[in-house]
């Protein structure tokens, strides 16, 4: 068995000066190298959990590990945590809209101290992977959704993060573009090993993991293995 990488005790986390209380007392494990879904209705908690899983926020009370960070108690540099363990990927993509899509790659890569040339070249590779090496130079607006989709993939990707964070990653997609987007993230799991929270409302989109963790009202409900896959 592969060892945890995200560990999560007791998580609470509160809003309105905890009049809302998004999570209330969420304990969970996920393994190194899972594909992982957390399903749930419309303001069940999921968000709030793979924003504080991948320290864009901090819980009020429990203990939060990730990539062997202590998020509960760290007072460290986490902009810099998440540029090197943390992909994320968005609904809206995200992406700037003034740059390139090769551009758009490359901001990650601005927070680790590297020779520009290895950037732009792994930057390259992956635009090759998503099947977008002729489009490397479009801006987002002259894109599809699922080509912006694509850019926003291999942009989670260009660190070698540890753990690839989605949300809802294909809610704006027409479901033909949903599949290949799922597809491509299916096969970037697989190739690279990386281990991968995808966040959805549709039973159908979490069918996809190879474990389903539900929630409601904040709280984990469940937490089943779909079928054996291929
Ligand atoms: N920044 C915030 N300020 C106040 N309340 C918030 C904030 N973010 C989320 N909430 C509240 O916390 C609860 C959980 O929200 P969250 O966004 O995590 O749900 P969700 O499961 O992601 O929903 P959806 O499927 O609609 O995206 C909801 O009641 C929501 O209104
Ligand atoms: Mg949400």
């Amino acid at each position: 068995m592969n060892e945890q990488i995200v560990i999560a005790r007791d998580l609470v986390k509160t809003y309105d000066n905890g009049r809302t209380r998004a999570l209330d007392g969420v304990s969970l494990e996920i393994f190194a190298g899972e594909f992982v879904a957390i399903c749930g209705p419309s303001g069940s908690g999921k968000s709030t959990l793979l924003n504080l899983i991948g320290a864009l926020d901090r819980p009020d009370s429990g203990e939060l590990w990730v990539a062997g960070e202590d998020l509960t108690h760290s007072r460290g540099d986490l902009a810099s945590f998440r540029a090197r363990k943390v992909g994320f990927i968005f609904q809206l993509h995200n992406l700037i809209p003034s740059l390139t899509a090769l551009e758009n790659l490359l901001i990650p890569t601005l927070e680790l101290n590297e020779p520009r040339r290895e950037a732009q070249a792994r930057a390259r590779e992956l635009l090759e992977r998503v099947g977008l090496a002729d489009k490397a130079h479009r801006r987002p607006p002259e894109l599809s959704g699922g080509e912006r989709q694509r850019v926003a993939v291999a942009r989670a990707l260009i660190n070698n993060p540890q753990l690839i964070l989605a949300d809802e990653p294909t809610g704006s997609l027409d479901s033909k573009t949903e599949k290949a987007v799922l597809d491509l993230l299916r096969e970037l799991h697989r190739e690279r090993g990386v281990t991968l929270i995808l966040v959805t409302h549709d039973a159908r989109v979490a069918q996809h993991a190879d474990r389903v963790i539900e929630l409601i009202d904040g709280r984990v409900v469940i937490g089943v293995d779909t079928a054996q896959k291929p």
